[in-house]
């Protein structure tokens, strides 16, 4: 065929640039290579036996509803269950106010592709989830970020942007961001809120990691603040498993019809048969005493990593302490390329993802994001004082 892609595909999908994260991710699968880059949780603590057991149990039990079509929304005792979780934090839900996604990502696709046409504005923090701004690109939408401190994104500079342009959505991870592995303050989610009561704007709280609080107390979700305006994304893939691909969407009633007719575009529904076993799990499965064993886990794995940082990192270099979540985020002395380190490092053994990609428009310094629940506490060692060693050549460069 001889069409150019300009002419072949869609603006839309043009405007996708390829994630810089997945590139590294195959480079970080050499087998000697430690990798501090994905985002992934600990593989040796998925309950993988339990939710063997649910599978085998809803195919011996139920084999015709368990591989049969389902309904959009997704499957009911699955939902309830989500929905009395969500009650324990405070999040007034119901089964007209939730949906079963492919994923949290795909709640992403899904809000963006029903609220912004092309040329909107989104807002997002500065840096922020490289996944959720190729999304926003491909609706074709201007992406518009506000900073963000290690409290969280600046809700001032928000209502200052928020005067002068006008935004359809808001986005943001406010516990254990990705990349930086910050949280948004109590303060600022009243303030934020507020803020969009004032101008009307929906926000998008997209709340992967709130579970894995290993250190002090949670701030309450911005969707126990506001039940309306608030659109809340929630997974299993870092309390279960990635694999399983359910997550859901939360928001007032209107949106959740919107969205599910999107999603009958899409995918008709999230696989019943996994909504099925997740559901068959959930019954019997203790799902407190499961996280409670992933927050003692990462803990370790997060402590070991700021004490690796501590003892090798050259003068200059500033890091997150995360009282949760996957990720520690590195900024590097100045003037030091974080090319150059993320290169060095390659070579001796060490992956770990640049930071620019997580920026819309230049970024104020260099940065690396450094990930600790996929590696083991030897790993993790071994893995900062070769990045340390690789920082003090890019040094000298
Ligand atoms: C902030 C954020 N949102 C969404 C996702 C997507 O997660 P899921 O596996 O639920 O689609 C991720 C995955 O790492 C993430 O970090």
């Amino acid at each position: 065929m001889n069409t150019s892609a300009e002419t072949m595909f869609s603006k839309r999908s043009m405007a996708l640039k390829p994630s810089a994260v997945r590139e590294i991710l195959k480079a970080a699968e050499r087998p000697d290579v430690i990798s501090l880059a994905g985002g992934l949780p600990a593989p040796e603590l998925f309950p993988a036996e339990a939710i063997s057991q649910a599978y085998i149990k809803v195919l011996n039990d139920k084999p015709g509803a368990a591989l049969q079509y389902g309904i959009t929304e997704g499957f009911g005792p699955l939902r309830e269950w989500i929905i009395a979780r969500m009650k324990k934090f405070g999040i007034k839900s119901g089964l007209d106010r939730l949906l079963i996604s492919n994923g949290s990502q795909q709640g992403i696709d899904l809000v963006g592709r029903a609220i912004l046409n092309p040329g909107d504005v989104v807002v997002t923090e500065n840096p922020a989830y490289l996944a959720a701004l190729q999304s926003f690109a491909s609706c074709e939408a201007e992406v518009v970020a506000v900073g963000s401190d290690d409290n969280g994104m600046l809700v001032d500079e928000l209502d200052e942007l928020l005067a002068r342009k006008r935004a359809k959505l808001i986005y943001l991870c406010p516990n254990f961001q990705n990349p930086k592995g910050t949280t948004l303050i109590a303060e600022r989610r009243q303030l934020l809120i507020d803020i969009a009561r004032k101008y009307s704007v929906p926000i998008l709280e997209d709340d992967p990691y709130g579970e894995l609080r290993f250190r002090g107390e949670a701030p309450k979700a911005l969707a126990a603040l506001e039940d309306e305006l608030v659109i809340r994304l929630g997974t299993f893939s870092k309390t279960l498993a990635p694999g399983l691909r359910i997550g859901w969407i939360h928001g007032a009633p209107s949106i959740i019809r919107r969205l599910a007719i999107l999603k009958q575009s899409t995918d008709l529904h999230t696989a019943t048969l996994a909504q099925w076993a997740a559901a068959a799990l959930l019954e019997t499965f203790d799902f407190d005493k499961h996280i409670a064993m992933l927050q003692v886990d990462y803990l370790r794995r997060c402590d070991a990593m700021l004490t690796a940082l501590d003892r090798h990192m050259p003068a200059g270099c500033k890091w997150t302490k995360p009282d949760g979540g996957l990720f520690v985020w590195l900024q590097l002395p100045e003037g030091v390329s974080e090319k150059k380190v993320f290169d060095s490092a390659l070579r001796r053994g060490v992956a770990v993802v640049p930071g620019s990609g997580f920026f819309v428009g230049k970024p104020p310094g260099s940065f690396l994001r450094l990930n600790y629940s996929n590696q083991t506490i030897e790993s993790i060692n071994s893995g900062v004082e070769r990045l340390a060693e690789a920082m003090k050549t890019a040094q000298r460069e």
